[in-house]
């Protein structure tokens, strides 16, 4: 499929006539990081099912809706619920919510996502705010005829995850109980977890955390110009780090463990923006 730019537009139509806002700061929501969604103040909430053109989440850990409203202050549209590549949707498809957050008149993203930690400093709870990735499988989210209204063929990456708001979300660390590093993810596109020797691979290669996530909604936002910040929440010691195996319960349990906490930083962060 080759998206044109009112394809789009007829998603971010729709949805400007549910709101009588444009939202400054778009928020995309990992597994089970859920519970900052209900911070928002004043939310108005249109199910993914109901916007022309959007995609559906098929994973149980992820709501599906997309809440408009007010955090700290600021008027943030929110995705509770993210699309992977493994659900079966393709690179190329996953453009379509950031393109159309872009659309509504964001002018910066921050994207977070549960990850496993391969840097062995790290431990379930941290958070680190990504300053750079690697994706060496799946295609790009970009790849096929460029629409040139949201940015150029080719376009630089070597800031895109923006040092200002990196800075900006160090400094919050400083008034927050959890761990915040700063350091590299690694994209894998799942469902399954890596195995030991990826991991050790990914260790190698400069990877401090791994996850199934983030980069192509990274990607689409470096495209088109926007402002981001990205942040990972160690739920666990990736594959062979520790001698046992890993489980979708022991990411989710660590998640929720976290995500009050994390809501608060969140905040925080929003309100500095
Ligand atoms: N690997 C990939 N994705 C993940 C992990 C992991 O260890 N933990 C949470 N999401």
């Amino acid at each position: 499929m080759a998206y044109t730019y009112e394809y789009f537009q007829t998603a971010a139509d729709f949805l400007r006539t549910k709101i009588d806002f444009a939202p400054e700061t778009g928020i995309v929501l990992g597994s089970c990081l859920g519970p900052f969604a209900q911070a928002i103040e004043n939310p108005v909430t249109v199910d993914y099912a109901d916007i022309p053109h959007f995609l559906l989440s098929t994973v149980a850990s992820h709501a599906g809706k997309l809440i408009f409203g007010t955090v700290a202050g600021r008027k943030v549209v929110c995705m509770s619920g993210r699309f992977h590549s493994y659900e079966g949707y393709s690179f190329e498809e996953l453009v379509i919510p950031i393109r159309v957050l872009k659309l509504l008149g964001i002018r910066a993203v921050i994207l977070t996502n549960a990850a496993g930690a391969v840097n062995r400093d790290y431990r379930p709870g941290d958070v680190m705010v990504i300053k750079d990735h690697i994706k060496l499988n799946g295609d790009s989210p970009l790849r096929g005829p460029n629409v040139e209204d949201f940015g150029p063929r080719f376009f630089d990456m070597s800031r895109m995850y923006t040092p200002a708001l990196r800075q900006l979300a160090l400094d919050c660390a400083k008034g927050s109980p959890l761990r915040v590093h700063e350091g590299t993810y690694m994209f894998f596109p799942g469902p399954q977890f890596e195995t030991p020797a990826e991991i050790r691979a990914a260790r190698l290669l400069g990877a401090d955390t791994v996850g199934m996530s983030t980069v192509t909604e990274a990607l689409t936002a470096a495209h088109c110009g926007l402002p981001l910040l990205a942040l990972s929440v160690v739920t666990n010691m990736a594959a062979g780090v520790l001698d046992r195996p890993l489980s979708a319960e022991e990411v989710d349990e660590a998640a929720e463990k976290i995500a009050g906490a994390f809501s608060d930083y969140m905040k925080q962060i929003v309100a500095a923006i």
